[in-house]
């Protein structure tokens, strides 16, 4: 397995379009288009149909990935029970895996299967889940995922309690003395971008705000020119 290229958090903002939203019968050229428009991460939502009413990738499409694009892979498990596909899609080439806290397994064993695995740690919250559960993990994490809408879909609208959300886990992470990327998604385009990002977001998924838009390149540029680095 080839080590992970996601870089420790660092004050960047970065930018991870969302394949959700894409178009899957040009993905080769939308991703050529956002790797060169300046996209850092690419963000692949993983849903079972369980943990979400919706299903979408699997391993498959993040192996088909792999090796095709330098962008790291930020795979977004929305997953009811994550230990039964750590090891598919670490061998598929993830580069971080998110799981929810909210799932079933056991979080302190599966984030320890993906460590073991050489994968970046990510645990994502819901909406309506309090950012405390988070404390007690902050030593294993590389990632926190801030979900802005309720999980499964894209092209919902950025929820505004996400901001008090946002600043709680910014206080967890900062206590933590450790540099953990904060990253927000759902609803994220050039007008709610600033608002994740003064709330203490350091990474930004955006789907439909990208891939939906009849320019792609310029509505990436847009979302980062309005999320300055801080
Ligand atoms: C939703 C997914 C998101 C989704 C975001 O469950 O986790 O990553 O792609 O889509 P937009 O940016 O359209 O809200
Ligand atoms: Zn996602």
């Amino acid at each position: 397995m080839t080590p992970s290229k996601m870089p420790a958090a660092n004050g960047k903002i970065c930018v991870a379009p969302s394949i959700l939203s894409a178009d899957l019968w040009r993905l080769g050229e939308e991703v050529k288009a956002v790797e060169q428009a300046g996209a850092d991460w690419l963000h692949v939502d993983v849903m079972d149909g369980h943990f979400v009413p919706n299903l979408s990738f699997g391993p498959s499409v993040v192996s088909s990935l792999n090796g095709k694009t330098d962008l790291p892979l930020d795979v977004h498990l929305m997953v009811e029970k994550p230990l039964l596909f750590i090891e598919s899609f670490a061998r598929a080439g993830a580069d971080l895996l998110t799981v929810h806290i909210e799932a079933k397994d056991d979080v302190a064993e599966t984030l320890s299967q993906i460590k073991r695995l050489g994968v970046k740690t990510g645990v994502s919250i819901k909406p309506d889940t309090d950012p405390e559960v988070l404390r007690p993990l902050a030593d294993e994490l590389d990632l926190i995922l801030v979900m802005s809408v309720y999980p499964g879909f894209g092209g919902q609208a950025f929820l505004p309690e996400s901001e008090s959300q946002i600043k709680r886990v910014r206080e967890i992470i900062q206590a933590s003395g450790r540099k953990i990327w904060l990253e927000v998604d759902g609803g994220i385009n050039a007008q709610t971008a600033p608002l994740a990002v003064s709330a203490g977001a350091d990474a930004l998924v955006a789907g439909s705000a990208i891939f939906k838009a009849a320019d792609p390149v310029l509505a990436l540029k847009q979302i980062r020119q309005a999320a300055p680095d801080i």
